[in-house]
């Protein structure tokens, strides 16, 4: 027998099964059809714990490039910090070509399917450390760089503001742990208005002599792979933090999955960014991240994963 609901016109189960699908998820975004988990019932159970926690409890460590920023935007790659230099006219013409072939042949590796970790890790140090003695020769200005972001076509990701004032709102630290250039992402995040105070950076920075003439990175290179060894060096950044043992980490690298390995965690979420070479990477990607973000360019899903733990909402 059928039973009906008489002033919506709809069979019994018909209405309940409608009902079961808008309640399913308490964040809506997470059923977007870019979005794929492997354990989804585990995520939402993560979240809520978090939420109980509350935000007083709460880190976030997020990768930079293709992360924070865009991939692409109307059918163009954005550029990364490396690019960032490699598109400026501050670099002598050879030196952005030799950048360019570096690129051409370092960056298939780095997102190939088909290789282990172990074996790119030394190609990957190969890339950063050519391309570091490239742009120490370039005698670079530092008073310049300011510029050369102003004239450059970075993109955070569509939401960004959202996402980085509602830290600050809510004080919640952002450590961006970043493979790049950190002195040109500290002035792309200054130039879109949100380098808070809460904000803290570790990434390749560029030392300057007296004159402001570039002569060296500072510190240990960080490349996509090393982030473990980063984490660990910087111990004490996270004992700082170790009120705060429930961490959403953002990345677009299996590398960044390794960006936590500093803290002494309770509850991790992770939410990993599938920009490129989505068929041949999407099984790794969805075994290794909570939450996999398919060709999307917003940051509409960590948003809302971070409402929640916030608000409830
Ligand atoms: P990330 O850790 O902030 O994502 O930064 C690493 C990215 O930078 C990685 O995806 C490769 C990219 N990259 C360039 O685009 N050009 C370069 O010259 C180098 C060394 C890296
Ligand atoms: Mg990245």
């Amino acid at each position: 027998m059928l039973y009906h609901i008489p002033w919506i016109n709809m069979p019994v189960r018909t209405a309940i099964a409608i009902w079961h699908q808008l309640t399913k998820y308490e964040i809506p975004d997470l059923a977007k059809s870019s979005v794929l988990m492997r354990d989804r019932s585990r995520v939402e159970e993560t979240i809520q714990a978090m939420h109980r926690a509350g935000p007083s409890t709460l880190q976030v460590i997020s990768d930079f490039d293709m992360t924070l920023t865009r991939f692409a935007h109307n059918g163009r790659r954005c550029p990364t910090t490396h690019n960032i230099l490699d598109n400026s006219l501050i670099l002598s013409e050879d030196c952005r070509n030799q950048m360019r072939q570096l690129l051409n042949t370092y960056y298939p590796i780095e997102i190939d399917a088909a290789r282990t970790v172990k074996e790119k890790l030394p190609l990957m140090v190969e890339w950063w450390t050519k391309v570091h003695e490239l742009l120490i020769q370039q005698k670079i200005r530092k008073d310049l760089l300011s510029q050369v972001v102003k004239e450059s076509s970075a993109m955070l990701r569509e939401g960004y503001k959202g996402f980085f004032d509602h830290l600050q709102e809510q004080h919640v630290p952002l450590l961006i742990f970043s493979a790049g250039v950190g002195d040109i992402l500290e002035e792309v995040i200054r130039q879109n208005q949100v380098f808070h105070p809460n904000v803290h950076i570790m990434s390749n920075y560029m030392d300057f002599d007296d004159c402001g003439i570039l002569q060296s990175f500072k510190g240990q290179l960080i490349h996509i792979f090393n982030k473990r060894e980063g984490a660990l060096l910087h111990t004490a950044h996270f004992l700082e933090l170790r009120d705060r043992p429930n961490v959403l980490l953002l990345g677009d690298s299996l590398g960044d999955l390794t960006m936590a390995d500093g803290v002494a965690t309770q509850h991790i979420v992770t939410i990993g960014f599938l920009n490129d070479q989505v068929e041949e990477r999407k099984e790794s990607y969805i075994n290794s991240y909570d939450i996999v973000v398919v060709k999307d360019e917003t940051m509409d899903v960590p948003n809302a994963v971070l409402n929640y733990i916030t608000t409830g909402k």
